[in-house]
């Protein structure tokens, strides 16, 4: 719970940070959850940055080497986000593989395709469980690094429904929710209490954890 206002403790400390993202559609989420803070984030193309190839086994991980490539590169703070959807009928696929399974042509009807195939063809049981997963990585100038963790779960529905979001929205429904991730609009999909009670998706969760974690300083 965040019990008083982090907007200024936040902004004091990053005032702009780097996202250290080529993902536009998460680059605007990484924004849009910022901007309540005051803070502005500028995309690690923008700067010009080269995208770290992701050789992490975990969300984790990937976050930091991001994090890490895109400060070291920069000199300014920056922020990663490695996130993925999960699907339990398929042992946690794609997970850290999710944005590959897009392919080079970022392809994500193809990759939701491939997802009900392979739920089907294993004969999974439904309904068909996932949950999406943010690691949000902030590394400083100074080298220090926090990982702050969000996860939302769901279920998945065939056909994809809606158009808004990105990636796999169109497939997942959140617990407690009739629409998919892909039938709502930015605000509804970050879901942010003006209470300070939990956020719904991944990435908003992870951004209260970071929020909160920056009350601390
Ligand atoms: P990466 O973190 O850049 O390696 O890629 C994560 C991939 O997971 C994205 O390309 C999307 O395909 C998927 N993903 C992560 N977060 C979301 C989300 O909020 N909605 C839909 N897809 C997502």
């Amino acid at each position: 719970m965040i019990s008083e206002d982090p907007a200024p403790a936040v902004r004091r400390l990053l005032g702009r940070i780097v996202a250290a993202t080529h993902n536009a559609g998460k680059l605007g989420e990484i924004k849009e959850l910022l901007s309540p803070y005051g803070v502005d984030a500028i995309g690690a193309a923008a700067l010009g940055l080269t995208e770290p190839e992701e050789t992490g086994l975990t969300f984790r991980d990937n976050a930091v080497l991001k994090a890490q490539a895109a400060t070291g590169a920069s000199g300014e703070a920056a922020l990663a986000d490695d996130s993925g959807l999960c699907v339990a009928g398929l042992g946690g696929a794609p997970g850290i593989h999710s944005a590959r399974w897009a392919g080079a042509a970022k392809d994500f009807a193809k990759a939701m395709a491939r997802i009900e195939r392979e739920l089907l063809s294993a004969g999974a049981p439904r309904p068909w469980r996932a949950y999406f997963i943010s690691a949000l990585a902030l590394a400083w100038p100074d080298g220090r690094v926090e990982v702050f963790e969000g996860r939302v779960d769901g279920e998945l529905v065939f056909p994809p429904r809606g158009a808004k979001g990105f990636g796999y929205d169109p497939i997942f429904r959140p617990d407690g929710h009739s629409r998919t991730f892909g039938e709502m609009n930015s605000e509804e999909k970050h879901g942010l209490p003006s209470d300070g009670s939990p956020a719904l998706s991944h990435r908003a969760r992870a951004f209260q954890k970071l929020a909160q974690r920056l009350l601390q300083f």
